[in-house]
C-alpha cells in the first residue's frame, strides 16, 4: 500500500463530488486526513465515510493546508477561485471544472490515452469533459488502428450531467407526471425535459455550435495529441438520469477493417463490447444507458462501415454509452490520482 495522501474534495456534497468519496472506498485510495469542502450552505453536516464522521466544511483557502491532493468538483468560478490557492499550499489538484482544461501548462488526462502528461503537471491536472472522455476512450485504440482524422458525433446525455439540480428537475417532472399533475417550472435546464430532447448544452461558442459541442474537438485534440482533428458534435441533452450516450462516426487516414476493430474494442483497456444484434435479450446486443449507470466502463456496440464514405476501410461508425458521473467524471479523477501516488 502506498504512504497516505491528505486527500480534499472541493463540492463534495454534489454528484461528482460525492461519487468520488464512493470511488476512494472501491479502489482503497490511501487516504490519511479527508477534508469535505462545499458551500456555507453545506457547512456543518455530517457525512459517514469508511467508518469516520467527517464533517463538511466551507470552501475556504485555508482549507487546502496540509493537502497532498485535492479533488475538484465543483462549477468552473468556483474552481478558478480556490483551486490555485491549493497549489500554492504544496497540494497536486485533479479538477472536474472545464476551468483550466485548455491551458497549456495544465495536462488534461484520461488514463487510458494519455498517463504520460500527468508527468509534467506544475500542481494542477484536469480531468476532461464527461462526453468527451466517454467518446474517446473508445475512439483511441481505433485512432491506433488507422489514425482518426475526423469525427461525427451525436450525443444523449443524462440529466445527472448538470449535477444535482439536473437530475432534481427530471425527477419532480417524472413525479408529477405520474400523479397527474401539471408540470413544475423548469429549474435546471431551458425547458421541461420529461418525454422532451433539449439540443442545446452550454452556450453559443462558435459559428452556431455550442461550448458543449466544441469540447469534443478542443479537448480531444489535446488529449490525443492530434492538434489537426475535426470533430462536428452536436449534443442533446435526454430525459435519461444517469449516463450518456453518443453516436460516433470516426474517418481514417489508414483503411481499418470491422474485424480488427471488435478486436482492438474487445481488448482495449476501459471498453466492454456489446454487439450483436441476434443477441436473445436487447441488453446483450447494445449499449443502453440504464444498464451502463453505476459501473465504469464504456460500452460500445453497433459496429458498422460507415455506407456513405466511398473509400472502402475510411469510415467506422459505432454507439457507446457511459456513466459520466463515474468514468465522466469521479472515477477517471481518482485514476489520476492514482498515477501520482
Ligand atoms: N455531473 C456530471 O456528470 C459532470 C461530469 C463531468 C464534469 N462535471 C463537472 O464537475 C463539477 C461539479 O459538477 P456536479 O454535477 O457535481 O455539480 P453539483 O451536483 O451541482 O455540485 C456542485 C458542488 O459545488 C458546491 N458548491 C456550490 N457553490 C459553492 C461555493 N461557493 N463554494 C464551494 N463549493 C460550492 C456544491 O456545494 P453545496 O451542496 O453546498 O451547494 C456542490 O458540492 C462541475 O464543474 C461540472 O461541470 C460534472
Amino acid at each position: 500500500m502506498a504512504d497516505k495522501k491528505n486527500v480534499a474534495i472541493l463540492g463534495a456534497t454534489g454528484a461528482v463530488g460525492t461519487q468520488m468519496l464512493e470511488c476512494l472506498t472501491e479502489r482503497d485510495f490511501p487516504v490519511g486526513e479527508l477534508k469535505l469542502l462545499a458551500s456555507a450552505r453545506s457547512a456543518g453536516k455530517v457525512v459517514e465515510w469508511c467508518g469516520r464522521e467527517v464533517v463538511i466544511e466551507e470552501a475556504r483557502p485555508e482549507a487546502f493546508e496540509g493537502m497532498d491532493i485535492v479533488l475538484g468538483a465543483a462549477d468552473d468560478d468556483i474552481a478558478k477561485a480556490l483551486l490555485p490557492e491549493a497549489v500554492r499550499r504544496g497540494a497536486t489538484v485533479v479538477d472536474n471544472s472545464h476551468a483550466f482544461r485548455l491551458d497549456e501548462d495544465v495536462p488534461l488526462v484520461v488514463p487510458e490515452i494519455n498517463p504520460q502528461d500527468v508527468a509534467w503537471n506544475k500542481g494542477l491536472i484536469s480531468n476532461p469533459n464527461c462526453a468527451t472522455i466517454i467518446g474517446l476512450v473508445p475512439t483511441w485504440p481505433l485512432h491506433k488502428l488507422g489514425h482518426v482524422s475526423r469525427m461525427i458525433v451525436s450525443t444523449y446525455q443524462a440529466a445527472s450531467g448538470a449535477g444535482v439540480p439536473g437530475m432534481r428537475q427530471l425527477e419532480n417532472e417524472l413525479g408529477a407526471i405520474g400523479r397527474g399533475e401539471e408540470l413544475p417550472e423548469p429549474t435546471a435546464f431551458v425547458d421541461q425535459l420529461a418525454s422532451n430532447l433539449i439540443p442545446q448544452i452550454g452556450s453559443e461558442k462558435f459559428e452556431g455550435f455550442t461550448s458543449e459541442e466544441m469540447k469534443l474537438q478542443n479537448e480531444g485534440r489535446k488529449i490525443m495529441h492530434l492538434p489537426e482533428l475535426r470533430v462536428n458534435c452536436t449534443c442533446v441533452r435526454v430525459p435519461v438520469l444517469r449516463s450518456h450516450s453518443e453516436s460516433i462516426t470516426l474517418e481514417f487516414e489508414e483503411p481499418v477493417s470491422l474485424e480488427d476493430a471488435r478486436e482492438a474494442l474487445a481488448a482495449a483497456p476501459g471498453v466492454k463490447l456489446v454487439d450483436d444484434l441476434g443477441a436473445d435479450v436487447a441488453h446483450d446486443r447494445y449499449p443502453m444507458p440504464l444498464y451502463t449507470s453505476d459501473q465504469d466502463l464504456i460500452w460500445v456496440g453497433r459496429i458498422r462501415r460507415d455506407i456513405s464514405n466511398p473509400e472502402q476501410g475510411r469510415g467506422i461508425t459505432f454507439w457507446c454509452c457511459g456513466d459520466q458521473i463515474r468514468k465522466g467524471a469521479a472515477t477517471n479523477a481518482v485514476q489520476v490520482a492514482e498515477l501520482l501516488l
